[in-house]
């Protein structure tokens, strides 16, 4: 794969979707490949299908992997599985699927996956100032990005509306759950928003997921103080995300181990200087 490309990987509820993206245009390099996801989604079921639509594209030993996982991923270990099996907690995820597809990658939140591909290449192109991205799916997922960096791991799909975690109400899902028409979901998604603005205060607030084809249907709908717009890169920000995320991480850590070796260089360099002069 060229130099500026990437591999990105969405794990979702129902697919496994994974695409080459090009870094510099934010556009896939190549046609999507989706399998579903195994059910039940255990680790190891889920981590052998990644491991499968990584393959599928050949990544070079240097081609940067993202992959977006629907659970909070601190440093690597999922730590809730609120919409995949619960066997994912404490899994090391970046480790079990290393060890699946041979190759070494990159992991995060699916909805800091998509943030970050919306501010890279999508609505919030460039855009400084607090930017809200949301997708309304199976669950809500949220994701914060401030003058360009992104605050990991905001799961604001859980705060409690009605004594209710509010995804169970207002996600896509909800719609099928209470059979909801357009207006009763909608009424939905205003107390949602409503609520999330009351304790955060956002420039932008970008809807994604796959009911974000019809934004025309809700989104004109609602009332809110900051302007509420759909995902550009729509059901693609995940992996767009995750391969752009997995690319800037990879240049992190290929400076902090150039500036471990140059240090330990120095070091050596010290030690034989000294044990040259004792001798
Ligand atoms: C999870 C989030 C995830 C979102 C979308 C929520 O239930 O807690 O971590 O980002 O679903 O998949």
């Amino acid at each position: 794969m060229s130099k500026h490309i990437a591999l990105g990987v969405d794990i979702g509820g129902t697919g496994i979707k994974a695409a080459p993206v090009n870094l510099k245009t934010g556009k896939f390099a190549d046609d999507r490949y989706r399998i579903p996801t195994p059910q039940p989604a255990t680790p190891d079921a889920v981590a052998k299908t990644v491991a499968r639509v990584i393959a599928k594209f050949s990544p070079g030993k240097h081609t940067p992997i993202g992959v977006a996982f629907p659970g909070v991923v601190q440093h690597g270990i999922v730590k809730t599985a609120a919409n995949v099996d619960d066997s994912w907690i404490g899994t090391d995820l970046r480790a079990i699927i290393r060890d699946y597809a041979g190759h070494d990658v990159h992991v995060l939140n699916d909805a800091d996956a998509a943030g970050y591909g919306e501010y890279k290449f999508g609505a919030a192109h460039g855009q400084n100032g607090s930017i809200l991205m949301t997708t309304l799916g199976t669950g809500i997922g949220t994701a914060m990005i401030v003058d360009g960096t992104l605050v990991p791991n905001l799961e604001l799909g859980h705060i409690m509306i009605d004594g209710h975690d509010a995804e169970e109400r207002a996600a896509e899902s909800a719609r099928d759950r209470y059979g909801y028409d357009w207006d009763q979901w909608i009424a939905e998604l205003q107390k949602y928003y409503s609520e999330i603005e009351r304790l955060l205060w956002p420039d932008l607030i970008i809807v994604g997921g796959g009911i974000s084809k019809s934004h025309h249907m809700f989104l004109p709908e609602l009332r809110l103080r900051a302007p509420i717009v759909p995902a550009e890169l729509l059901n693609g920000a995940g992996i767009v995300g995750a391969a752009a995320a997995a690319a800037a991480a990879d240049k992190v850590e290929k400076a902090e181990q150039k500036a471990a070796a140059k240090k330990e260089a120095k070091a050596e360099a010290k030690r034989s200087k000294k044990a040259a002069k004792a001798s």
